[in-house]
C-alpha cells in the first residue's frame, strides 16, 4: 500500500488550524501530526510550502442534468469541474429527466455516476404531491442509506416539481428519518407579481424585475411556512439557497427551538446583487432571485456568525443561447460548482471570516447533516478526500471551463486557488489542472447513515 506524507501544510478543520503533516495510506488518512512523524516510512512526500490543507468539499446541491438534459451538462463533465473547484463529493438534485422520484430512477442515476463520475457521488430523492407514501415505504424497507435527503420544491422552478398540496407537505415534514431540503418561494405571490409585470411590460420584462417578481415576500412567506411545520414536527429541515436578510433572522430564531433546522446559501447570493442584472442580464437569473446589496451583506454576516450551515453551489447550467433569450424564455440557473470555493475564500478574506468556518460550511456540516460516512473531516481513518489551497493564488473563471461554455464570474479575479485535490487517496488535480491520473481515480458512492 502506498504511503504518502503531505508536510508543511496549514491544516484547517472546523475547530483548529496549525502547521503540520498529514499521512495517507491507501485511500484513507493515516494520521495528522504537528511535527514530522517518526516511523512513518513514506513512499512519497510532498512539501506543501505552508499552503492550506482542508477536507475536500461536499457540495450537497448541484444540478448535473444527467439524465435527460446532457447537452447542457453531464455527470462526467460537471464532476470534473467540481474536482477543479476543490469539491470531492457532490449530491445531485432530482429535477432531471426523468425526475429522481423513485428508487428505480435513483439507481439508474447511480449507475450512470459509477461509469462517468470523477468525484464521489450521492443523490437526493424528489418529493411530489403523490409519492409520499412511496418514500415512506422505501424508508420502512431500510433504504435510507441510498439517498441523502428529500428535496421539496415549495416554489416551482426548472423541472416543474412543485409540491403544493398541504396534506403531502405535512406528511413529508413528519417523516423524520431523512433531512427535508426545501426550495422556498410562494407560488401565489410570484404568480401575482408576474401578471402585474406582464401588464406593464408585455413580453419585454427587464431582467431587473426578477427580484421583484420572485420577490423577497415570496421567500419570506414560504420559509415561514416551512419553519412552522418543522417546529411542529421536529423536522430536520435544511433550507436551501437562503437569499434575504429577513429569512436569516427567522432561521436564527428557529434554530433555538429546533436545532435540527439548518440553512444553506450559494456563492451566487454571496457574490452578486441586484446591481448586476443590468450588466449580466439573464446570466444572473436564478431562483430564488439574487436580491439587494443589503441582503448580500446580511448573508455574509450570517456566514460569519454560523447561522448559515452549508454552502451548496446550486450549480445549474443552461446553454448560453438559452440564457440570452428574453426574460420570459430565459431559464433560471447559474453554473458555479468550480467558483464556489474561490468565492468563499474571497468573501472570507473581505469579511474577516476565519478559515475554520469555511471548513465547517464546505465539508464538515454537509457530512454531519446528511450522515455521510467517513468523509468531510480531516480525521485519522477517514477517506483521504483533500484539497490544497494556495491562499495567494488568483482564480480567474472562464466559461470555457464548463461544458455549457459560460459563467457569470468570467474574468473576475478571485483570491485563492485550488492547487491540488486528492480523492480517496488518489491525486486528481495537480497544479490546478486535472492530474495525469484523474481519469483513473476511483470515485465512490456516498454512504448515508441515518440521522437522529
Ligand atoms: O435557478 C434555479 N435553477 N433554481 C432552481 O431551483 C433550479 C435550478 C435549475 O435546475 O436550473
Ligand atoms: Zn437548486
Amino acid at each position: 500500500m502506498s504511503r504518502l506524507l503531505l508536510k508543511n501544510a496549514l491544516i484547517v478543520t472546523g475547530t483548529t488550524s496549525f502547521n503540520g503533516c498529514l499521512g495517507i495510506e491507501g485511500e484513507r488518512i493515516s494520521g495528522i501530526w504537528k511535527k514530522e512523524p517518526e516511523g512513518f516510512e513514506a513512499s512519497w512526500a510532498i512539501d506543501l510550502g505552508g499552503k492550506i490543507l482542508m477536507a475536500g468539499g461536499i457540495d450537497a446541491h448541484v444540478h448535473f442534468r444527467d439524465p435527460g438534459l446532457t447537452w447542457k451538462a453531464d455527470i462526467g463533465s460537471e464532476s470534473e469541474s467540481a474536482l477543479l473547484g476543490g469539491i470531492t463529493s457532490f449530491i445531485d438534485m432530482p429535477n432531471t429527466k426523468p425526475p429522481t422520484i423513485s428508487i428505480e430512477a435513483l439507481e439508474e442515476k447511480s449507475m450512470t455516476a459509477s461509469l462517468k463520475s470523477r468525484a464521489n457521488y450521492g443523490f437526493h430523492l424528489g418529493a411530489t404531491n403523490t409519492n409520499v407514501s412511496l418514500i415512506k415505504e422505501y424508508l420502512d424497507a431500510g433504504m435510507a442509506g441510498r439517498f441523502a435527503g428529500i428535496k421539496v420544491f415549495m416554489g416551482s422552478s426548472t423541472g416543474n416539481m412543485l409540491v403544493d398540496n398541504d396534506k403531502s407537505l405535512n406528511e413529508l415534514f413528519k417523516i423524520g428519518k431523512k433531512p427535508i431540503l426545501v426550495h422556498c418561494e410562494d407560488e401565489g405571490i410570484i404568480r401575482a407579481n408576474m401578471e402585474a409585470a406582464a401588464k406593464t411590460y408585455g413580453d419585454s420584462i427587464p431582467f431587473s424585475m426578477h427580484p421583484r417578481i420572485r420577490s423577497r415576500e415570496a421567500c419570506i412567506k414560504s420559509t415561514g411556512k416551512a419553519i412552522r411545520m418543522a417546529m411542529e414536527y421536529g423536522t430536520a429541515l435544511h433550507l436551501l439557497h437562503v437569499s434575504t436578510k429577513e429569512e436569516i433572522e427567522m432561521i436564527r430564531e428557529a434554530k433555538v427551538r429546533n436545532p435540527k433546522i439548518t440553512a444553506e446559501t450559494s456563492p451566487n447570493y454571496l457574490w452578486f446583487c441586484d446591481k448586476d442584472y443590468g450588466r449580466l442580464q439573464g446570466k444572473v437569473k436564478c431562483n430564488p432571485a439574487i436580491k439587494s446589496d443589503a441582503d448580500r451583506q446580511a448573508l455574509r454576516q450570517a456566514l460569519a456568525e454560523g447561522v448559515i450551515d452549508t454552502i451548496g453551489s446550486d450549480h445549474a447550467p443552461h446553454l448560453v443561447t438559452e440564457k440570452e433569450e428574453p426574460y420570459l424564455k430565459c431559464p433560471s440557473g447559474i453554473p458555479s460548482v468550480r467558483e464556489s470555493l474561490p468565492v468563499l475564500l474571497t468573501v472570507a478574506r473581505e469579511c474577516g471570516i476565519p478559515l475554520e468556518r469555511l471548513a465547517e460550511v464546505f465539508s464538515e456540516n454537509p457530512a454531519r447533516i446528511f450522515g455521510i460516512k467517513d468523509r468531510g473531516f480531516l480525521k485519522e481513518g477517514f477517506f483521504a478526500d483533500l484539497v490544497v489551497i494556495d491562499p495567494d493564488g488568483i482564480t480567474v473563471p472562464a466559461g470555457s471551463g464548463y461544458k455549457c461554455g459560460w459563467t457569470p464570474y468570467e474574468g473576475i479575479a478571485l483570491k485563492g486557488s485550488v492547487d491540488m485535490v486528492w480523492i480517496n487517496g488518489e491525486l486528481a488535480v495537480s497544479a490546478s489542472k486535472p492530474s495525469a491520473a484523474t481519469g483513473r481515480c476511483h470515485p465512490r458512492p456516498l454512504l448515508f447513515q441515518s440521522i437522529g
